[in-house]
């Protein structure tokens, strides 16, 4: 089976659909393990460049009606199956990039379209409430089958929303108030603040801060926008608040090699956030809480270590800071863990989660002290919306029946695996390979090649990302396989093979 699953791979995707030349240098997958994303493709087939005709024709039709200069070419969904992404042209591509990270099991899972299906489901899908004030009968039983099943530990409440920025937007001012209510102790508000809150003004609008890092990204909303500094295209012109930023470690690859230096320099990122903390609370903008990503992932896969991480848990606990981990991208199991910030061995949990993307569901996870002290002060018009609980529902039975964070650690090490190999053999071109489950990234010399690179992968049919300044982010469904990897590594590696 999983020899014959090779040979179609290989051979039909490579040599008929790619016409790629006599190869170089093979990767040889030993082991496929069945699962239900065998209703995918044999593998990628290439009609036209991308974007082919009828993309471009769109591309100008949408031009004419929004500002659509980021769009790649158009996808046919309905022909996408697995970790095969269809085009307008007919053009079907391995995603490794998933729409930005945000396909848990692939494309029309089976078992997604069972829950469209489901007669018994349609009302969700039919009539979105204002989860806020009228939930449907079985909601709670459906956080607790769902969000609560894979809670964080040491968190057992959450907080549903539309969309990564939303979930950040609205764990933030949790922070504030959880701060604010803090410091009042039994106290009422004052007539003071309730009334300088309308103007904008302290007391009523106190001058609280969360400490963000260099090349972070937590979305694009105002008061997320003050915590990202990862691409200037996303500020620029943009009033924003003057919170503290530390620096984010900038550690060498791979990690184990060079473990006193990076050690360093994480204490000194670490120093300066306490430094930052004292600062800013002399200047009167307390810091309210703290906000880091797992792995830096917008701003060029970043990673800092364990050890790093545990401390800035212990630094917000002792300056009595909320601690918020941004699992946004990183939540899901795309690290070989259900949660990223499980590798930390953390003993004091965080106090806040934030998560959306492959959990089809925005939100965020809080303590329990960090509840609200009143309706209506975390609020709007949906907050969420219970359809995807349903979806949710059925990728975290796929991901247990299929044993799906196995697979990531399995296929995610074949993928790391080989961008070493590829990055000893263009060592002047690639470099600092890195990752976590399928979470991988590679640098390349400069932002122009490794935009080339993207371009040239898409037609030979696959479809990456980019991030940070010059680096390639790999961000597969949880359902690829190593046969996924070593097909992504073949097609990649004749394509580094022009530039021997
Ligand atoms: C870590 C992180 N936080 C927040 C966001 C914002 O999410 P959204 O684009 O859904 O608003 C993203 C999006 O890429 C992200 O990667």
């Amino acid at each position: 089976m999983a020899s014959s699953l090779l040979s179609r791979q290989v051979a039909v995707s490579l040599q008929h659909n790619l016409r790629l030349s006599v190869p170089r240098y093979r990767c040889v997958s030993k082991a496929a393990t069945k699962s239900s994303v065998e209703f995918e493709y044999d593998g990628p087939l290439m009609k036209t460049t991308v974007p082919g005709p009828r993309s471009k024709d769109l591309m100008k039709q949408l031009g004419e009606i929004q500002e659509a200069g980021a769009v790649n070419f158009f996808c046919n969904y309905e022909e996408s199956r697995g970790n095969y992404l269809v085009d307008v042209d007919g053009n079907r591509m391995l995603d490794v990039y998933t729409q930005i990270s945000s396909i848990p099991i692939g494309y029309s899972h089976p078992a997604l379209i069972k829950v469209m299906q489901n007669p018994d489901n349609l009302s969700a899908f039919v009539n979105r409430p204002a989860l806020g004030i009228l939930p449907p009968e079985n909601f709670p039983e459906k956080l607790l089958e769902t969000l609560l099943s894979v809670a964080p530990k040491g968190l057992r409440k959450v907080q549903t929303m539309a969309c990564g920025s939303c979930s950040n937007e609205n764990a933030y001012k949790t922070v504030f108030i959880w701060y604010r209510n803090k410091e009042r102790g039994d106290i009422k508000p004052t007539k003071e603040e309730i009334e300088t809150c309308m103007v904008n003004q302290a007391p009523g609008c106190p001058d609280y801060s969360i400490l963000s890092f260099m090349g972070g990204f937590h979305g694009r909303t105002l008061g997320c926008l003050a915590t990202t500094h990862s691409k200037v295209v996303h500020k620029l012109d943009v009033p924003s608040f003057d919170w503290p930023i530390a620096p984010f470690p900038r550690l060498r690859y791979p990690l184990e090699e060079f473990v006193r230096e990076n050690a360093q320099e994480e204490a000194r990122c670490l120093e300066e956030v306490e430094d930052l903390i004292v600062k800013y609370r002399k200047k009167g903008k307390t810091v309210a809480g703290i906000v880091i990503e797992p792995i830096q992932s917008e701003g060029g896969d970043n990673h800092a270590s364990d050890d790093f991480f545990r401390k800035l848990r212990e630094i917000a606990r002792k300056h009595g800071c909320a601690f918020h981990v941004d699992e946004v991208q990183t939540g899901c199991g795309g690290t070989g863990k259900f949660w990223a910030h499980d590798h930390w061995g953390l003993e004091d949990p965080a106090d806040i989660v934030s998560f959306s993307k492959k959990m089809l569901t925005g939100g965020y996870y809080y303590k329990e002290e960090m509840t609200p002290d009143m309706p209506y002060r975390i609020f709007n018009t949906w907050m969420g919306d219970p359809s995807k609980n349903l979806l949710l529902s059925a990728v975290l039975n796929v991901i247990k029946a299929e044993r799906l964070l196995q697979e990531v650690a399995r296929s995610g090490k074949a993928l790391l695996d080989g961008l070493y190999d590829l990055q000893a053999r263009y060592p002047h071109i690639l470099s600092a390979a890195r990752g976590r489950g399928t979470f991988c990234a590679i640098d390349v010399r400069d932002e122009d090649l490794r935009n080339s690179l993207i371009i040239k992968a898409r037609n030979k049919g696959v479809v990456l990302g980019g991030c940070g300044e010059r680096s390639i982010r790999f961000r597969p469904a949880l359902v690829f396989k190593e046969y996924h990897a070593h097909l992504f590594l073949n097609i990649f590696g004749d394509i580094l093979a022009e530039y021997k």
